[in-house]
């Protein structure tokens, strides 16, 4: 079968590819960038296998340039770039990478977290900038991280292995989701409604999944809810936040801070928002890391050689059609 990279992955991953004699043909964007529409169109008219990224939007019209679509292999564990549902009405199935990026997202959400609170992006500049005079008593005073509250909204995989790192830190844990989880207990969270966390937790941190009923979760009224020296954090997805009403609440600082990796118009950003001290900003790196990404490239290709060879896909997100 014929499989179209749409971006270079991790070496292993790609000499996997390169090597495998299950697959015929493969056709890799070697060039540092998305691919344009009419490059997706092409290769996706060309393949019978497409592995493909966050950034390329699989969406019904697309898949009716090939009707021998045999299969999407997304290099993510979200997949809200894919028309599913379309997908699935087309008998096609569509797979992902879960498990191998909980912790180490879970990791950047910490780091997020340790370095809003206590000012670090702000006190490497002041560094660098040579403002660094005399020790003072009220330089760059942040907040305390633990035996604070940390609000954790969407309860899955990532959110409790944030939780996890919380506990070490003494923290008082609240998490909030469409139902309570019974493995809450092994690390101390407490359900409560989302309204009820927002208005205790001195640390929000956002992991749902993200669909219609998760977008703008958190606007206006909620940012209101929050204590004014409290901190929002988000590793899930952009549009959970209505970041116009997010840099309003930073601006007016009716909340202390917030550090964000995703964005509701990702690579774009709210205007305002990279104006403002109090936020740290960045680009979507939340499974940046060698090993979680070769990991992640070693799902996809599992899931490749499984279509080819006819056997069960590892990870399929609409078994349905199987
Ligand atoms: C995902 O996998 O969904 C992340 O957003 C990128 O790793």
């Amino acid at each position: 079968m014929k499989v179209f990279v749409t971006r270079l992955l991790p070496d292993t991953v790609m000499g996997r590819l390169e090597l495998s004699k299950e697959i015929s043909e493969l056709r890799v964007n070697r060039e540092d960038r998305p691919l344009t529409r009419k490059e997706l169109e092409d290769g996706v008219g060309w393949c019978d296998i497409i592995l493909s990224q966050l950034v390329d939007s699989i969406d019904s019209s697309l898949m009716n340039i090939n009707p021998d679509l045999k299969l999407i292999a997304n290099y993510a564990v979200g997949f809200n770039n894919i028309d599913v549902a379309a997908a699935t009405e087309k008998k096609i199935p569509v797979t992902n990478t879960p498990g191998v990026l909980t912790e180490t997202t879970a990791d950047l959400t910490w780091a997020l977290l340790m370095a809003i609170s206590r000012r670090i992006v702000e006190a490497d500049d002041f560094m660098r900038s040579g403002k660094y005079e005399a020790w003072s008593p009220t330089l760059l005073m942040g907040s305390d991280v633990h035996s604070k509250t940390l609000g954790i909204i969407g309860f899955g995989r990532i959110g409790f292995a944030l939780a996890k790192r919380a506990q070490g830190f003494g923290m008082n844990i609240l998490y909030s989701d469409v139902e309570e989880k019974s493995f809450a207990s092994e690390v101390g969270a407490k359900y409560t409604d989302m309204y009820s966390l927002l208005k205790q937790s001195d640390f929000v941190s956002l992991h749902p999944f993200y669909d219609e009923k998760s977008h703008h979760l958190i606007s206006e009224r909620e940012l209101k809810v929050m204590k004014p020296t409290s901190y929002l954090i988000n590793v899930s997805r952009g549009p959970v936040i209505d970041e116009k009403a997010l840099v309003n609440a930073l601006s007016n600082r009716e909340i202390t801070g917030a550090a964000l990796d995703v964005f509701e118009n990702e690579p774009d950003m709210e205007p305002g928002l990279t104006d403002l001290d109090n936020v740290i900003i960045v680009p979507h790196i939340g499974s940046a890391t060698l090993d979680t990404r070769t990991a992640m490239g070693n799902i996809a290709v599992e899931n490749i050689l499984a279509k080819i060879n006819n056997s069960d896909l590892p990870s399929c997100v609409n078994p349905e059609v199987l």
